[in-house]
């Protein structure tokens, strides 16, 4: 195995410079030739708003050094790649076929010959140059079959008054930004833009989650930006959940002897620690788990302590550690354990130990445990009367939430697909829309100051299934 490649805190700086040095720098000179570009050329999709734009410069450029006498037009979109150099350098393979319009009249509402013989349809492929920061495109390559006529035009510079921002800088743009504010290290140049790709994908699920929001929410890049969606189910998930049976029955808790006030927040009353982050490792359950019994340990005793999430990941033989947990065993391991070490006596590492955990340190302990009813009023109401809640849900949408009150569709957020635990803290409404403010153990930098907000009242994302509180006597 060659070790020669693992040694360089350099690497990823070289990768960023490889990936986005050579595009954004905007004082090279244009003419030089286009060396090997810095990677391979990556797959479009049709929809890339950067591929539309040039296709239509192909197109327009086509048609200009034709003889035909009418407007020929893309008919069908067969493939397109680019890749990064100074700009982007795109082969776009496409058919052409005549429409009705002489091509004195330039409209672009053609349509075509109705008649499949005279379509005379060709099978070219593009390459171009596209500079958006400078307004330019310019049609390297033109090659057209099954015609005789194939045409090659090289380096035709041709500026065309298109916008000077375009969306495939922006993405690099933003995925520099991403690269720098999370601290994002690629072990390579793929790897690099293996990553660009997948956060591409990613923004293009973002929007389509802020399409179709409900609620008021904003998604975008998140530290996760970078992840595939199994990926991201796998390390921050929990896979358990979405199977879950509870180990054991839990008594029901007690309904609350109150109607729900309108909104409750137990950060304001001293019942919550701060946002903390579970890392690379699948332990959200201990989390949840723990949040809960810090409120009720709060509420019992008057005291918030921060309470061991690791001695859980180590110690909890019921549960998978860093591959996920049910909050019900956690409850019953604690209970056998004898209860729950500080954070500062049993800190998180975020993989699994041997167990360390001894019985004179108990922070807190529990007696029991009770799940909570399913009806969203009646969880409002006994969470302002005895405390936050642990709660799961489907945590599709959590992935490119970064502010606002969440709300996605049904199909993005199967209330069924349970996979992640978090904690309940409150409830109220923000210009009309019902939420449940949920905290969360990725990090303060996530969503808002470490929360989420999920619309209340339809059962969104499952949230209203899996609630389940610690009983201290
Ligand atoms: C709270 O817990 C601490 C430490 O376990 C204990 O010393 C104290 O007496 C408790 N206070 C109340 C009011 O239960
Ligand atoms: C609750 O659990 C603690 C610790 O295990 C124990 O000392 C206490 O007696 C229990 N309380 C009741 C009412 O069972």
């Amino acid at each position: 195995m060659s070790v020669g490649f693992r040694c360089c805190a350099l690497i990823p700086w070289m990768v960023l410079a490889a990936v986005l040095g050579s595009v954004l720098s905007l004082g090279e000179d244009l003419d030089r030739p286009l060396f090997g570009p810095p990677g391979s050329p990556i797959g479009v999709h049709e929809s890339d708003p950067g591929l539309k734009k040039v296709m239509l410069f192909a197109e327009e450029r086509y048609n200009r050094g034709s003889n035909a006498m009418h407007l020929r037009k893309i008919s069908r979109f067969v493939s397109a790649t680019k890749q990064l150099v100074k700009g982007i350098r795109y082969t776009i393979t496409v058919e052409l076929s005549n429409t009705l319009c002489k091509k004195s009249a330039m409209v672009r509402t053609c349509d075509f010959y109705p008649e499949t013989q005279k379509l005379k349809t060709e099978v070219c492929v593009f390459e171009v140059w596209d500079i958006p920061w400078q307004g330019t495109s310019t049609l390297l390559k033109q090659k057209c079959s099954p015609k005789a006529e194939v045409e090659e035009t090289n380096r035709v510079a041709e500026p065309t008054n298109s916008q000077p921002v375009e969306e495939s800088v922006q993405l690099l743009g933003q995925f520099k930004d991403f690269m720098v504010k999370y601290k994002k290290d690629y072990s390579s140049q793929e790897e690099a833009e293996r990553r660009l790709q997948i956060f591409q994908e990613n923004l293009k699920t973002a929007e389509k989650l802020q399409a179709l929001d409900q609620g008021s929410a904003e998604y975008g890049v998140t530290k996760f930006s970078d992840l595939t969606e199994e990926e991201f189910r796998s390390t921050y998930l929990n896979p358990l959940l979405s199977q879950w049976t509870l180990h054991r029955g839990m008594k029901p808790a007690p309904p609350a002897k109150t109607p729900a006030p309108d909104s409750w927040d137990w950060r304001d009353h001293g019942a919550v620690s701060p946002v903390k982050n579970q890392g690379m490792c699948g332990s959200c359950w201990a989390f949840s788990v723990t949040g809960n019994i810090e409120g009720q340990w709060f509420l019992k005793n008057g005291t918030l302590l921060s309470l061991s999430e690791q001695e859980l990941v180590d110690c909890d033989g019921l549960d998978q550690a860093c591959r996920g947990g049910l909050p019900s065993n956690a409850y019953e391991a604690i209970e056998k354990l004898g209860g729950l070490e500080s954070e500062t006596d049993y800190s998180y590492t975020g993989h699994k130990q041997k167990c360390d955990f001894t019985n004179r340190k108990v922070a807190a302990y529990i007696n029991s445990s009770v799940e909570l009813p399913k009806d969203e009023r009646e969880i409002a109401a006994w969470l302002a009367e005895n405390g936050p809640i642990s709660v799961a849900l489907n945590a599709f949408a959590m992935q490119f939430y970064k502010k606002g009150v969440s709300h996605p569709w049904k199909i993005f957020c199967n209330p069924w697909m349970i996979d992640h635990a978090v904690l309940l803290v409150g409830y109220g409404e923000r210009n009309g829309i019902p939420f449940w403010a949920i905290k969360n153990s990725w990090g303060e930098d996530y969503g808002e100051q470490g929360y989420y907000y999920l619309q209340r009242g339809s059962n969104a994302c499952g949230i209203n299934r899996m609630g389940s509180s610690a009983v201290i006597n």
